[in-house]
């Protein structure tokens, strides 16, 4: 099956700092370093470096050529990818000394997608592959329904979260990756057995990833649940932790993984993610992660 990845491509300008800069105050970061990343690019390496046949489309400006090299020394297929007269999105990341982060967007390219550039990019691909969404590209809906009436699956990471995914015929997302904050907005609670519930009630045929922190993540679908605890590591830098967890889940079930396998690959390469600074260089490779796991 092959995994195509309609998604964002950040600058992402990482501050390290004291504390996350309240408003009306002015801080001095002690550090900045300037890493790839992006919700879209993130997630996109990870499927890769977990083994899966990822394709990457989005935007960039001239200022992010830097992407497309990347993705094909990781093994994502970028010839979908395409230059603007835009500048690349950007991210501003501040890390405190507890390693909790704060982000601004500016979306950038990945807000120029147009309906012809979707439809070019998904003629290239047929029933039964499968498309990874999150919410830091324009055209959500469009994409959403066009390939749904392709008979792709489509897998939806709805972050971050806001008001435009409230347009977005979210009946057609066969499985959902989403952290307890973006399940509350998406169903009012805030207990994670409810959150599933109401999501269940709301997508009944979906399958649902609910990543719960240093609590760890669990799996619905019915009546079916899988938990799977984190592995504790000394966090550094949690920038990408979903994303990571993201890909390497998507890459374990498309190749057949049974769901708790995949869960806890998943884990482990995401706990390792925490452990390194920034957000693609972060991301682990399969070999790396399944030998951890034999440590355990
Ligand atoms: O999920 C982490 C990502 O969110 C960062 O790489 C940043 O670019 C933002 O998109």
């Amino acid at each position: 099956m092959k995994v195509l990845n309609i998604g964002s491509m950040n600058l992402d300008y990482v501050y390290h700092v004291d504390h996350i800069v309240q408003p009306g105050e002015t801080e001095a970061a002690d550090s900045l370093n300037v890493f790839l990343g992006g919700k879209g690019m993130n997630q996109s390496v990870a499927l890769a470096k977990a083994g899966a046949d990822v394709f990457h489309a989005g935007l960039i400006g001239e200022d992010g050529r830097i992407f497309p090299e990347t993705c094909r020394e990781y093994g994502v297929d970028a010839s979908f990818i395409r230059e603007v007269d835009i500048k690349t999105g950007h991210a501003i990341i501040q890390i405190d000394r507890g390693a909790q982060n704060c982000i601004l967007l500016y979306g950038g390219a990945n807000q120029a997608l147009t309906e012809s550039y979707v439809d070019e990019v998904l003629s290239a691909f047929e029933s039964g592959d499968m498309l990874l969404l999150q919410n830091e590209v324009n055209l959500l809906p469009y994409i959403v329904d066009r390939a749904w009436e392709k008979g792709m699956q489509i897998a939806l990471n709805p972050s971050p979260f806001n008001d435009k995914l409230r347009e977005v015929d979210l009946s057609r997302v066969s499985v959902f990756l989403l952290n307890e904050v973006e399940g509350n907005q998406v169903t009012g609670f805030t207990d994670p057995e409810e959150i599933l519930k109401e999501m269940l009630q709301m997508f009944p045929k979906a399958k649902i990833v609910l990543t719960l922190g240093k609590d760890g993540a669990v799996y619905a679908e019915g009546e079916v649940r899988c938990f799977q605890p984190i592995f504790p590591v000394q966090a550094v830098d949690t920038t990408a932790a979903g994303d990571t967890f993201t890909g390497y889940f998507l890459a374990g079930i498309t190749e057949g993984m049974p769901v708790a396998e995949a869960l806890r690959m998943s884990a482990k390469a995401s706990s390792i993610a925490v452990s390194r600074a920034g957000a693609v260089p972060s991301i682990p490779w399969r070999e790396e992660v399944m030998a951890a796991l034999a440590e355990n």
